[in-house]
């Protein structure tokens, strides 16, 4: 079946439901793990259970609903899920809660193995490609009765005009390609979100011009490896409809650039071996595109690199970073660190350490290596003693820090464009935005701003946030 009409079919399941459910008033609660395409598939999630009628809730003492989207990138996930699934055991027994868990975790068998044997009270398991499904999923578990396990193995197809609720009203997320075929020696990723495909120029370029005229500022364009939109469909000969002048990723941030009422584009993740100078030309040539990169790293050893099967050496990842800083004007760097991956030496790690000192980023995520069933790095041989990985990782914590706390001195006394988001969370009486380098600005203000583009000029830095100033 094509996939908008399996789209209709998961309606004609939503239509049911809210006729099933019509009246009673039902609440769900929702646990996103992982990245921001688990944040954009949870707020897909989030647009079918209110279709069906169900409002959001925070308390998971008084939900009808208790939905897990999981994130498998590293173990700690793991363990909250089944933390949380504890806790929930008595809650299920007392209210007959229906408890679903989706997203990427389910796609592996071992956990959804556990999960059956240790959580038999869990009603519906369903993969990533088969999120679109809920809404089906939902209804036969209430109707039949029945426990539902959804997850299917396949490539993965891309499925439009799902129902979404936003989490903000002023930044919004669009994903422009599912899966990864890079298979880095770490990741799970490209086993369970399947093999890379892209979405149309036109349903990209639709769905932005539509967050636009509902008054949405930021785009954040996600992938896992954005910079190789369209890059498959070209290999494989596929035809691609162009729409607007676009067939890759550059044209698509030109593309986005001329949509009125955007303000501000953002991208993760690209991929360093894909920075094409077309990229690098069209970020320096779009004004709305934001000038921090972020350009996942991971280690600056070239012989890690490449068992890690990253297909850059660490003098290409600093010359990438050359040119960028050569091409872009006020160009910022963020970037994903690995530590203690398999064979890593103290030496190997030092390379590390190097390249941080030398492109000074503005923000690194460090992790510590997590092993992961399925992997080539599993498999790999010396692994490295966690005590080891965590010496390593607070050793790169204490140079980002000291990096951080030097780049924030920059700001003090300069004047920042910001995008105010809200009010302050932990002081209601301020607002909140963020300057283009993604820096969180706490300021004074009329709540009016809350959505205006403001400049701010910066009085004070306090390591993880700026404080500022309206500039009149
Ligand atoms: N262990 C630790 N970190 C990992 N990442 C991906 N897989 C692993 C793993 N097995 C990190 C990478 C990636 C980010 C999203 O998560 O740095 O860029
Ligand atoms: Fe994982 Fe590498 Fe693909 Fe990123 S590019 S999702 S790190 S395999």
């Amino acid at each position: 079946m094509d996939t908008r009409n399996e789209v209709k079919v998961q309606e004609e399941y939503i239509a049911k439901l809210r006729k099933l459910n019509e009246g009673k008033n039902l609440k769900y609660n929702i646990l996103t793990m992982g990245c921001q395409l688990n944040e954009n598939d949870s707020e897909k999630l989030c647009g079918m259970l209110e279709e069906i009628g169900y409002s959001k809730t925070d308390n998971v003492k008084e939900t009808d609903i208790a939905l897990f989207n999981t994130c498998c990138v590293r173990e700690n996930a793991e363990d909250k899920l089944f933390g949380k699934l504890g806790e929930l055991k008595r809650l299920k027994e007392e209210k007959g809660l229906i408890i679903a868990i989706g997203g990427c975790m389910m796609q592996e068998k071992h956990i959804t193995d556990k999960i059956k044997e240790s959580y038999p009270f869990v009603d519906i398991i369903f993969g990533t490609h088969t999120l679109y499904k809920f809404p089906e999923d939902l209804y036969r578990a209430i109707e039949e009765k029945r426990k539902i396990e959804d997850v299917i193995d396949v490539d993965g197809e891309i499925y439009e005009g799902l129902p979404i609720k936003r989490d903000s009203k002023i930044k919004a997320s669009v994903t422009i390609m599912n899966g990864c075929n890079n298979f880095c020696t770490y990741c799970i990723v490209p086993y369970v979100r399947g093999r890379e495909r892209s979405r149309s120029p036109k349903d990209i370029i639709e769905e932005v011009k539509s967050l636009a005229k509902e008054g949405y500022k930021e785009i954040t364009l996600l992938g896992q490896n954005v910079n190789s939109y369209l890059r498959v469909e070209k290999e494989k000969n596929i035809p691609i409809e162009e729409y607007e002048g676009v067939n890759s990723f550059a044209t698509l941030l030109r593309a986005i650039n001329k949509i009125d009422g955007i303000e501000r584009i953002r991208f993760v993740s690209p991929h360093p071996k894909d920075f094409t100078d077309d990229v690098i030309d069209a970020i320096a040539g779009c004004k709305k595109v934001c000038k921090l990169i972020h350009l996942p790293l991971q280690s600056g050893n070239t012989k890690v690199l490449k068992e890690m099967n990253r297909k850059y050496s660490k003098e290409q990842y600093l010359n990438l970073v050359d040119k960028m800083k050569k091409k872009i004007p006020n160009l910022t760097l963020s970037t994903d660190i690995i530590v203690g991956f398999p064979g890593e030496t103290d030496e190997e790690f030092e390379d590390t350490l190097d390249v941080v000192r030398k492109v000074k980023f503005e923000q690194v995520y460090m992790f510590i290596y997590s092993r992961r069933v399925g992997t080539p790095g599993d498999k790999m041989p010396n692994q490295i003693l966690e005590e080891i990985k965590h010496k390593r990782f607070d050793r790169l914590k204490e140079l980002v820090e000291s990096q951080i706390e030097e780049n924030n001195q920059k700001y003090v006394e300069t004047v920042q464009k910001v995008l105010v988001e809200g009010e302050s969370k932990n002081n209601p009486n301020m607002l909140t935005g963020r300057t283009d380098s993604n820096k969180v600005v706490i300021f004074e203000g009329d709540k009016k701003l809350i959505g205006e583009m403001v400049s701010l000029k910066i009085v004070s830095e306090h390591m993880w946030y700026l404080k500022g100033e309206v500039n009149e």
